[in-house]
């Protein structure tokens, strides 16, 4: 069980076109004990070449500074899974592999993998299996509770520890709950005592208060936040920004973006600036000025209204 003297640890979940390089390095400066990738194809590793790969790119560390971190892997393919996996491990040598079984999305639907797959666990235990031959990192695997019913986890989740996991991050919504649903957090609960394995818990953490409410109520000593740090990497280190603090690291990740990804990468920042703004008297037509940069000097421009 849950002692309060033992340090909780949080880390920054996966979010796919929102925690690359830039975001992550701002989350570990903010106080993110650890990070994991974007999600990232086995297809797209091993079919194409590893000169110049998407997906190789998408699993970069920041710097040698990303000293925990885990890079997930997507799909249903066992051989290409374990390939995938071994590529990172020599390439990347992150802390771990996570394998993808909660994303909700049709299109993964449709491809079958992710949530889905949690329908297949015996194709689960074979890529698990075949993972496992191939490296000699921790194997993590995170997912949901279930497709619709929450108390699905209980019965499939010993089933991969026996198959040789090494630890599981438990979203702790349902497939049909996708990002809103209260958090089935009695379920994480119940089955913490029963997995040797360490459980992460994930889901609706959105405040401080949330973290110490969660880890005292499942007993997980790692607890992992998504949604609420869009906008807030302050929330690693139980503070609220002030203004010069928000204006500083809104300028820091634009310059991150740009020395990772050139001036194009400021295209996808603009949902962060605009996350940034939430909550600022004139946020409304701040925001839309936001969703419109594609310079460091508009951004500039759009914090000398806020000062
Ligand atoms: C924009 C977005 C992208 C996401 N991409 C991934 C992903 O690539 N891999 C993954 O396992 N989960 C992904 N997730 C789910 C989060 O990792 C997390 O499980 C979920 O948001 C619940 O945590 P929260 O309530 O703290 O947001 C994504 C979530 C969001 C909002």
């Amino acid at each position: 069980m849950f002692k309060s003297n033992e340090k909780i640890k949080l880390a920054l979940a996966p979010m796919a076109g929102i925690t690359d390089k830039s975001f992550r390095q701002i989350c570990v400066e903010n106080g993110a004990d650890i990070t994991w990738s974007e999600m990232v194809s086995a297809e797209g590793l091993t079919r194409q070449s590893l000169i110049d790969n998407k997906s190789l790119a998408l699993a970069e560390k920041f710097s040698l500074a990303e000293k925990d971190y885990w890079v997930q892997i997507f799909g249903d393919n066992p051989s290409s899974m374990a390939q995938a996996a071994k590529i990172i491990e020599e390439k990347i040598k992150p802390t771990g592999i996570d394998i993808n079984l909660g994303c909700p999305v049709k299109k993964a639907q449709k491809a079958g993998y992710g949530a889905i797959q949690i329908k297949n666990i015996p194709q689960v235990i074979k890529i698990i299996k075949a993972i496992k031959k191939e490296i000699s990192l921790p194997l993590s695997l995170k997912t949901r509770v279930g497709i619709e019913n929450p108390q699905e986890i209980l019965e499939f989740a010993p089933q991969l520890e026996k198959a040789g996991l090494d630890q599981l991050v438990v979203h702790a919504r349902t497939l049909k709950g996708m990002f809103h649903e209260t958090p089935h957090w009695k379920i994480v609960k119940e089955l913490n005592n029963i997995l040797k394995i360490p459980v992460i818990y994930n889901g609706g953490i959105k405040t401080t208060e949330d973290i110490k409410f969660y880890s005292q109520k499942t007993g997980c000593q790692t607890l992992m936040i998504g949604q609420a740090v869009i906008g807030n990497p302050w929330i690693f280190q139980a503070r609220r920004q002030g203004l010069h603090i928000l204006i500083k690291t809104i300028i820091r990740h634009a310059e991150l973006v740009q020395k990772y990804y050139g001036d194009h990468g400021l295209i996808t920042f603009r949902t962060h600036l605009a996350s940034y703004l939430k909550g600022h008297p004139n946020a409304k037509r701040l925001r839309r000025q936001a969703v419109q940069i594609e310079t460091i000097d508009d951004i500039k421009q759009i914090l000398e209204i806020l000062k």
